[in-house]
């Protein structure tokens, strides 16, 4: 069965990456959840999409340059009274971790290696691996995690068109592929399947995208959508 998979949380209907949009992911019946990390300027791993504050709450700035008790003065606004403030990692861990659900880490940022070893550290003190995936844009960070930690599944994502993503397998490491459903057709799908790769696509929105890659052999969609595609497995 294909997975579902919640992009930066229930984002269709709750603020992307926030702790609400994470429980109503488990609450709506998600298999997984994908979410960003990026790293404070005290080397803190928080749940965030953009490298500023400036889009998803009331302050602007940039990430990396502030700290964790600056970024937590940040208010997402999730109605006309109240408010969510950015995630740390660890927080959404210690939701998942009695749960059944996976959890796609996406890194973000320029990380010089100090992120993916924050996380390895962080990681090591939660008996999650198996129900971990550890994607970026940035190739470089998915072989570091690779290296660090044979144990986590990595995944390399990108957003263009690359004709045989399949073929960076042996010098990046990676166990999956993350790719982006403009580009891709289920043959392709199938060829990425063929080397021995995990395959999921993002991101799958649209009712009729939803229902036509639910019944394919893919590993997870990743929507915004988790109710839509919850009630449409039902019916595959
Ligand atoms: O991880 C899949 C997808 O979320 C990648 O795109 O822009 O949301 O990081 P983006």
């Amino acid at each position: 069965m294909v997975k579902i998979f919640a992009h930066r949380g229930y984002k269709k209907k709750f603020p992307e990456n926030s702790m609400l949009a994470f429980r109503k992911a488990i609450e709506y019946g998600a298999d997984g959840i994908e979410l960003d990390v990026h790293l404070t300027a005290d080397e803190q791993l928080v749940v965030i999409h953009d490298d500023t504050l400036d889009r998803t709450t009331n302050r602007s700035g940039t990430v990396k340059d502030l700290t964790f008790a600056e970024l937590r003065k940040a208010k997402i606004r999730t109605g006309r009274f109240t408010y969510e403030r950015i995630p740390l990692l660890k927080d959404v861990l210690d939701l998942l971790k009695d749960t059944p659900l996976e959890l796609n880490i996406e890194i973000k940022g320029k990380t010089g290696g100090v992120l993916e070893a924050r996380l390895i550290e962080l990681l090591a003190r939660y008996s999650m691996d198996e129900r971990l995936i550890i994607s970026s844009f940035q190739l470089e960070s998915v072989r570091r995690i690779k290296q660090l930690q044979p144990a986590l599944e990595t995944a390399y994502l990108y957003s263009r068109y690359v004709d045989r993503p399949w073929q960076l397998k042996s010098v990046y490491l990676f166990d999956g592929i993350h790719t982006n459903t403009f580009y891709t057709s289920e043959d392709f799908a199938a060829k990425i399947a063929a080397e021995q790769l995990n395959v999921r696509l993002y991101t799958v929105n649209r009712a009729v995208d939803i229902a036509y890659w639910l019944k394919t052999d893919v590993d997870a969609i990743i929507t915004d959508d988790v109710e839509l595609a919850v009630n449409t497995k039902k019916f595959i």
